[in-house]
């Protein structure tokens, strides 16, 4: 089990070439097994889960190849298969498969998804989904021996649901419409790469139409992930330094550079650049993460150090009303916290070094964050549990004049 060794204190300054999204390339690599032919990515970011959902989709026969900068994916010919539990149990994103299996084979035997377990994630609009475009659930095994066209009402959105909802409409052959989706950046650009491969989607201000049929090979280059260049705008603020990320839509950022704002950095940005420093001792702030537009939350794990470095704040999620577990991890650095329903009030804090455990993706890299802060060296376990979400962390942070090191993480 691999550790991340941090001597912290030190100001990072410099600049962060920022990788594809995790959450932008597992929808579409899952969505190439409803489509039949060779699909090129570009930028599909080198992260545990993506090699996860590679082994996935080879166990279908799908023939995955690098070729220069594009990773290709030839789905021609596929057999049905169901992988083993303990494979899908690697990753949340194998619950894609709902869509993508019964899409293409016409069944999906469900398994318990993993990926981070900060609260209760349950699956029931995605099987909602699926039983309106004809499949129905026995013995854990989603069957349709035809689908149809679907009429689907969500009545909040979720990024997982909407993204089984385009990929199954996408292969059926008939009129979609899907209302209550979720925005997110990433679903549309799965949706941008369903079209690539030959489906006609539609999005007005409430509705999605799909018109699907026989797909064939597609081509994505992966968004900048807003969630790391976050993570290391706020690892260059807690540190006392200054770092520009590059590689990021600075359009799907504008609430984190509304909150990074109002504690009190100096933000300035080009068309895909950010740049960030403290210019101020720091504000208070309340921070409220939501469904897109909202702030993002998979970012209030990152905020969380920032504030307790600085002066303190309330942070509420209305995504994930649990998502505070990471807490107590964050304490161990010093961090002090009150929690009451899904808000937590967070103290000003002095950081001081420790030795934890990642509690899950995000809170881990909010260890980092903290340890980054604290001088001394810290010691965080578990750093496939971080790594699963960040390409070359270490070496982008080596670059920006952090000490840190990972060790023996297979
Ligand atoms: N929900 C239901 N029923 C469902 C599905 C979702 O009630 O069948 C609820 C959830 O309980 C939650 C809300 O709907 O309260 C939103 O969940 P959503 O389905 O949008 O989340 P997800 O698709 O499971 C993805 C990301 C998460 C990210 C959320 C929200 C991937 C693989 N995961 O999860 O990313 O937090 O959207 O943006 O894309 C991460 O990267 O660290 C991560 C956890």
């Amino acid at each position: 089990m691999g550790e991340i060794v941090i001597k912290g204190g030190k100001p990072l300054f410099g600049r962060v070439r920022i990788s594809g999204s995790k959450n932008g390339a597992l929808p579409i690599l899952f969505a190439t097994l409803v489509t039949r032919g060779v699909s090129r990515l570009r930028r599909v970011p080198d992260i545990g889960d993506v090699r996860v959902a590679m082994e996935i989709l080879e166990r279908f026969g799908a023939r995955i190849t690098e070729e220069g900068d594009f990773l290709c994916v030839d789905t021609t010919r596929l057999e049905y298969t169901e992988p083993p539990a303990q494979l899908l149990s690697k990753i949340r994103a194998s619950t894609y498969l709902i869509g993508a299996s019964l899409g293409r084979f016409g069944r999906c035997r469900l398994a318990s998804p993993g990926g981070c377990n900060f609260s209760d994630r349950p699956i029931d609009m995605h099987l909602f989904a699926a039983e309106l475009f004809g499949a129905s659930l026995s013995d854990g095994c989603l069957c349709a021996p035809s689908l149809h066209g679907a009429n689907i009402y969500f009545d909040k959105p979720s990024v997982g649901a909407t993204t089984n909802a385009l990929i199954l409409a996408s292969a059926v052959n008939a009129v979609t419409k899907i209302r209550g989706f979720a925005r997110e950046p990433h679903v549309m650009a799965l949706a941008e790469f369903l079209v690539s491969a030959g489906a006609r989607i539609d999005f007005s201000e409430d509705e999605i139409t799909v018109v699907g049929g026989e797909l064939h090979g597609g081509r994505a280059e992966i968004i900048g992930d807003m969630i790391e260049a976050g993570t290391y705008l706020c690892a260059g603020l807690i540190t006392g330094g200054e770092i520009t990320v590059e590689g990021v839509d600075i359009g799907d950022m504008t609430t984190f550079v509304d909150f990074i704002t109002e504690i009190g950095a100096s933000v300035s940005c080009t068309c895909d650049t950010v740049t960030a420093r403290m210019c101020e001792n720091g504000r208070p702030a309340a921070l409220v993460a939501s469904p897109y537009p909202g702030f993002p939350t998979d970012l209030q794990p990152i905020a969380a150090p920032l504030m307790a470095s600085l002066c303190g704040g309330e942070i509420r999620d209305d995504v994930w009303r649990e998502r505070f577990g990471y807490l107590s991890a964050l304490s161990r650095f010093g961090v002090r916290y009150t929690r009451e329903d899904n808000s937590a009030r967070i103290f000003p804090s002095k950081m001081t070094a420790a030795a934890v455990s990642a509690p899950d993706l995000r809170g881990g890299a909010a260890c980092v964050l903290a340890a980054l802060a604290a001088r001394g060296e810290s010691r965080i376990a578990s750093a496939q549990t971080v790594l699963r979400g960040y390409e070359s962390l270490d070496k982008k942070f080596r670059s920006v004049g952090a000490d840190i090191i990972i060790t023996d993480c297979n």
